[in-house]
């Protein structure tokens, strides 16, 4: 019998018997979500994991009406971006807007949890770069995104402008404090692109800010963000699982150190944001005490085992992740699987067909009208763009052709059984004419 691996279950149990019930006592699962999606900050693998949650509990999302930007930068103010709730309000906001609170507690409770995601500027920059391919913008069309970096930093307030005319309307400078800019940072405030804002600015900004917002997750230090996300929200851990996804590789460049200067001068509230709270995340980790490392331990256990099963080619029995002192004992199976590896845009799809069933069933019951009807706009879309018949047209689905582009037939299906709108695939699958076949895996859980 080997020892060692005896030890992580009684460190468990101890924890079980002097810590769960203690914590059970004053947890309340918390569902009411406005996460502030900052760009290529990580934000898209945690809007997974809340589009998982939320789904899973029919949560009214305040979802994009047309086109997954509708909020961005301040569709919040115009009710024709936006679905109506279904329920009384909205319980989650997950897509890309600027930080507004009073215009995010319009729609949400004001009791809330906001929070929010932010990650190194530097590596922030590279990121951008590359993925905005902003190198075609800069005069010399034949450097790599990361030699045209260099040239940027060597005077980013030349190029800059060029970057800021190609996307009109948006508040928001790629390479200019673009982070504190989307968490709410006056607009006015940065533009003029030879002043920097001035130190009481960004002190009252990172003041305000830190009151406002229960956590600022740091993507250096995801697992860590998750860890305390799990714990404020009094989640199980199995809420927080995720598969990394929507991420992407550039070069790798090494910035010389006078450079790095000008960027941190060029970009100095983005750095102060990130000092304070990469410092208060990890005052915050301080606080919770010795058994936060033993959890994330424990987190990243069961990440592995998680990862593990669901990238395997091949179906898989169950297994089962045992109870801990922050997760019931729990299976991973082809349902948990599915739901990890859904990506946003068939949540957003989903989620959108989900609210617009509801008006319409609600409207054709004549009950009184609660909320304003939505557009119209999808059903007459969906019509047009009906590919099939089956199931990939009403009553199952309104946006049948956006569900046949964005999800794979294995999601939909199982959005179909979690919906309840058939039963078990053993008793459908003969009536089900799927093109193109199932997407890996066993289509649904067990009956
Ligand atoms: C969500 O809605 C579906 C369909 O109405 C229902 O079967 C399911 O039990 C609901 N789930 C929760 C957690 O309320
Ligand atoms: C928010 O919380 C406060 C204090 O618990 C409570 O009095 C208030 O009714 C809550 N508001 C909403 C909209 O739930
Ligand atoms: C921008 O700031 C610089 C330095 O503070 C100042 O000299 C210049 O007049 C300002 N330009 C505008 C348009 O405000
Ligand atoms: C990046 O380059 C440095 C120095 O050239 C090297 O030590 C490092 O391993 C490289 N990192 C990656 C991720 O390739
Ligand atoms: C974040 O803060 C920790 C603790 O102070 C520090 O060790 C680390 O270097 C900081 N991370 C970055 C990327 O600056």
């Amino acid at each position: 019998m080997d020892s060692g691996s005896r030890l992580p279950s009684l460190t468990a149990l101890f924890f079980l018997i002097f810590s769960a019930k203690e914590q059970d006592a004053k947890c309340e699962p918390k569902t009411d979500i406005a996460f502030i999606k900052t760009h290529k900050t990580g934000g898209t693998t945690v809007m997974q994991i809340l589009h998982r949650l939320g789904y899973l509990r029919n949560s009214s999302f305040l979802l994009p009406q047309t086109d997954i930007n509708n909020l961005y930068p301040y569709g919040l103010f115009n009710p024709k971006l936006y679905l109506p709730p279904i329920q009384h309000g909205h319980g989650i906001l997950t897509h890309h807007t600027v930080y507004n609170r009073p215009a995010i507690t319009k729609h949400l409770s004001e009791n809330s949890t906001f929070f929010t995601i932010i990650r190194e500027p530097l590596s922030h920059l590279k990121s951008t770069f590359s993925f905005y391919r902003l190198s075609r913008l800069m005069d010399d069309y034949e450097s790599t995104d990361m030699e045209a970096m260099l040239t940027f930093l060597a005077n980013p307030g030349r190029y800059d402008t060029t970057f800021n005319t190609k996307s009109p309307g948006r508040p928001v400078s790629f390479t200019r404090n673009p982070m504190a800019l989307e968490l709410g940072f006056p607009v006015h405030k940065l533009q003029n692109t030879t002043a920097n804002p001035s130190s009481e600015d960004i002190k009252n900004f990172l003041q305000s800010l830190s009151r406002e917002l229960d956590l600022v997750m740091v993507m250096e230090y995801f697992e860590e963000s998750l860890v305390l996300l799990r714990r404020l929200m009094c989640w199980d851990l199995r809420d927080i699982l995720y598969l990394k996804y929507n991420s992407y590789e550039y070069g790798n460049v090494t910035v010389p150190p006078g450079l790095v200067d000008k960027h941190k001068r060029w970009d100095s509230v983005d750095y102060a944001l990130y000092e304070h709270f990469n410092r208060t995340l990890w005052e915050k980790i301080q606080k919770e005490g010795s058994d936060f490392t033993q959890e994330l331990d424990h987190f990243r256990v069961v990440e592995n085992k998680v990862r593990t099963h669901c990238t395997s080619p091949k179906d898989k029995l169950p297994t089962t992740v045992e109870g801990s002192p922050w997760n019931t004992q729990f299976q991973i199976d082809s349902a948990l699987c599915t739901w990890l590896k859904t990506s946003h845009m068939c949540y957003w799809t989903l989620l959108r067909d989900r609210s617009l069933k509801f008006h319409i069933s609600t409207d054709q019951r004549k009950t009184p009208p609660l909320r304003k009807k939505p557009d119209l706009f999808y059903v007459k879309l969906s019509r047009k763009l009906r590919v099939s018949s089956g199931i990939h047209s009403p009553p199952f689905c309104l946006l049948c052709g956006e569900v046949q582009k964005y999800c794979s037939d294995h999601e939909y299906v199982s959005h179909l059984y979690q919906e309840g709108h058939i039963s078990s695939l053993q008793s459908s699958s003969n009536r089900l004419e799927l093109q193109g076949g199932w997407h890996g895996g066993d289509p649904l859980p067990p009956a």
